[in-house]
């Protein structure tokens, strides 16, 4: 990738106002010379936080952070500083020009990659524009009204209509100036042969509600189909497939709305699709993010231990969706996640749960979640006859090898004792199955791994949310 010349980023930085960007964010007192507010990078009661007008700079008394726009924008946002150039430059209307590096390999890709953004970008609009104004999308429209799905949460989350056509969106991305193998390279279109690169393409989308999957800094990168009507037999769901911009496990739904309430919570609640994240947020509880309908993969649990220390797992109450929170465990567990799960009730998902009971029934099962290791043996002994000894053997096999991956000694010691207290054997004896406990072959060894941070459930409280004071709060 290039490098953006210091003389752009001193132009961005003139043009961002240091007081209008943190007040941009959170409300700005001022007091003298300078503007004060409660500093957001720890937590405290008399305000702190300054921001000085003159030399453009914040700085916080009481835990001494500061610097310039951008710091804080890093900050705030845990962007890095390329990043936080590029939203401040889209804030105040700069297009960046990254200077050519000495790699062409590098050069072409980020070319690839800038063209491919700005189609998706353009494409997210067309897709919006449809649903909004053509005649085509009524029935669109019409069925997210009945889901409850207002003009207001369209525009929020930029949802859109891709035509019942074999071509409109590659005619459209054609008529854009587009070149036929960008098309085909951002997914947006499909070859007909998929052995002949030469072969006729059509639109991939077709007589879907469009749902554009951002990246952490809220750029589009890809897009979700959903159909709506109810006769058509295929995938309920369509997503673009991998593509320079887009790799499914490394994405999390909502992360670029939801990041700041999942470091205020330090809590992220997961659930499986997008309208449950949308549903959730609109209802004003913001710590959430998405797998979108997969386990959990390891770079997803990478990112979110970026923000949070805990997980609430809401997964669908469908087998599906308990396989899906078993099979995020291993990920959740390597990044030393706290892991708890939410049980919804049958036949129930997060965005049904909030609709038909309210947004505080939901609450309420989030604060009550229980610890992973709680659910999962109650499920596990539930399955088997534990008067059988070959039964009691295999359970005691099956638990001893997922306490295996817990390296903290107390959360070890509590589930040692849940455990072996469930088997009706001695927490000794129980060790000593732990010890010889072998994991499957081919997977990671975790010795490095340092110890799971906190086994404390809680409901957190801290989050006053001083940022979202507006109409959001993040639940944990
Ligand atoms: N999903 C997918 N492809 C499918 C089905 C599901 O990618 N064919 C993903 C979607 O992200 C979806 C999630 O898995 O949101 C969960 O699937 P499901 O529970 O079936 O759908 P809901 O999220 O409940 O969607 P809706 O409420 O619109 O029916
Ligand atoms: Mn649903």
């Amino acid at each position: 990738m290039g490098t953006i010349p210091s003389q752009l980023i001193e132009q961005i930085a003139a043009a961002n106002d240091i007081v209008e960007v943190i007040g941009s964010y959170f409300p700005l007192k001022r007091g003298g010379a300078s503007f004060k507010a409660l500093c957001p990078f720890h937590q405290e009661k008399t305000p702190s936080f300054t921001v000085n007008p003159s030399r453009q700079t914040f700085h916080c008394f009481g835990c001494g952070v500061g610097g310039s726009v951008f710091r804080f924008v890093m900050d705030y946002e845990h962007i890095d500083f390329p990043s936080a150039v590029r939203k401040l430059a889209a804030r105040a209307g700069i297009p960046v020009v990254e200077e050519r590096s000495v790699s062409g390999e590098d050069d072409r890709q980020h070319e690839t990659r800038r063209a491919l953004l700005k189609l998706h970008a353009e494409a997210a609009a067309w897709f919006h524009e449809n649903l909004l104004k053509r005649d085509f999308a009524a029935p669109a429209r019409g069925y997210l009204k009945e889901r409850g799905i207002d003009r207001k949460i369209v525009d929020n989350w930029q949802l859109g209509f891709a035509p019942e056509s074999w071509d409109a969106c590659l005619k459209w991305a054609l008529d854009r100036g587009y070149q036929r193998g960008q098309i085909l390279q951002s997914g947006l279109v499909k070859l007909r042969d998929e052995t002949r690169a030469e072969s006729e393409v059509y639109d991939r989308f077709r007589g879907r509600i469009m749902f554009p999957i951002c990246n952490d800094v809220g750029e589009v990168i890809a897009f979700s189909g959903r159909v709506f009507e109810k006769e058509i037999e295929t995938a309920k769901y369509l997503n673009s497939p991998e593509t320079p911009l887009f790799r499914k496990g490394n994405v999390l739904f909502g992360l670029h709305k939801t990041k700041r309430s999942l470091i205020e919570a330090s809590c992220a609640i997961v659930c499986e699709g997008q309208l449950d994240l949308i549903t959730l947020f609109e209802a004003g509880i913001t710590n959430v993010v998405a797998p979108q309908g997969t386990a959990f993969t390891e770079q997803q649990a990478r990112i979110l231990k970026r923000f949070v220390s805990e997980v609430v797992l809401c997964f669908d109450a469908d087998a599906a969706g308990q396989k899906a929170a078993e099979r995020s465990l291993d990920a959740l567990l390597q990044n030393d996640l706290v892991i708890r799960v939410a049980e919804m009730p049958a036949g129930e998902d997060p965005d049904s749960l909030v609709r038909d009971r309210g947004r505080e029934e939901f609450e309420k099962r989030v604060h009550d979640a229980q610890d992973f290791f709680d659910y999962w043996i109650e499920r596990e002994t539930a399955k088997r006859n534990l008067n059988s000894l070959g039964e009691k053997m295999q359970l005691a096999r099956a638990l001893a090898e997922t306490i295996s991956r817990v390296h903290d000694p107390f959360m070890r010691g509590q589930i040692i004792s849940k455990s072996s207290a469930r088997l009706r054997v001695s927490a000794k004896e129980f060790e000593r199955l732990l010890s010889s406990a072998k994991r499957p072959a081919g997977s990671p060894s975790r010795d490095s791994r340092c110890g799971m941070r906190r086994y404390v459930l809680f409901f957190s409280h801290k989050i006053g949310a001083k940022f979202l004071r507006k109409y959001q709060t993040p639940i944990c």
